[in-house]
């Protein structure tokens, strides 16, 4: 095995800065290889998971007809979903293209599931099942990049009407539904950067030295 020191930390950096989330307008038609779709799930199952509960479940979708399904609630739920913004926020909402259920050639609904016994770890902050499954989602979406395979999140969807059109059962909550597949191109900076809709955050504005000054807390 390769000594971890040997990992460049600029190849790494490199790779984060280079993930993209990717819509229907970058993917091509070239299908996803069963050799790829080992290393993403290889990829998946290496996520940390509290007490090694590994609490996921991927459910590995091709069939056009189910994908129209899921394309359908994305529909609906993106019209909803535009409503909350108020006038030219909604008229650029309404441009942006925010899935690629059908045009990726493979979707991933990825599932947490959790178990019905005590999880070491789990007692005090029931979520972290959940945060689990998010690890092994971003684990998914580095080896896609690496692959040069395309993955888009989809979070604009009824998680409930998913879980239906899947027959996945009562207890499984759905995390991520990923699109999937080769791509025309990778974009250099997230779309909605270049778009104009949200900027990157300086580092600097996200981290706290100590402790917070003056929140509605008070001091601990
Ligand atoms: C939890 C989660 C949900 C997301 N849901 C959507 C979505 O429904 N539609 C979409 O176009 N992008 C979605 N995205 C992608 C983000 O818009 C994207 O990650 C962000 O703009 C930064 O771009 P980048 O991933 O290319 O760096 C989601 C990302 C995350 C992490």
């Amino acid at each position: 095995m390769t000594p971890i020191n040997e990992i460049d930390p600029d190849e790494l950096l490199k790779l984060l800065g280079q993930r993209r989330d990717i819509r229907g307008n970058r993917f091509t038609n070239q299908p996803v290889s069963e050799q790829d779709i080992d290393l993403l799930l290889q990829a998946a199952c290496l996520a940390p998971s509290v007490g090694y509960s590994q609490p996921w479940e991927f459910v590995l979708i091709r069939d056009t007809d189910t994908k129209q399904q899921v394309k359908a609630s994305f529909d609906l739920a993106s019209s909803a979903a535009a409503d909350q913004f108020d006038d030219d926020r909604q008229r650029q909402y309404q441009q942006l293209r925010l899935e690629g259920i059908v045009d990726a050639d493979l979707n991933i609904a990825v599932f947490y599931t959790p178990s019905d016994q005590p999880v070491l770890g789990q007692a005090s902050m029931p979520e972290v099942g959940e945060y689990s499954v998010v690890c092994a989602i971003q684990n998914i979406w580095l080896m896609a990049r690496t692959l040069d395979l395309g993955l888009g999140w989809v979070s604009i969807l009824d998680p409930e009407q998913v879980k239906k059109i899947v027959n996945a059962p009562p207890e499984h909550k759905l995390i991520g539904y990923l699109c999937i597949g080769h791509v025309d191109q990778f974009g250099d900076r997230p779309e909605l950067e270049t778009l104009g809709w949200a900027q990157k955050k300086p580092i600097k504005n996200c981290v706290i030295k100590e402790r917070y000054a003056n929140t509605a807390n008070g001091p601990v």
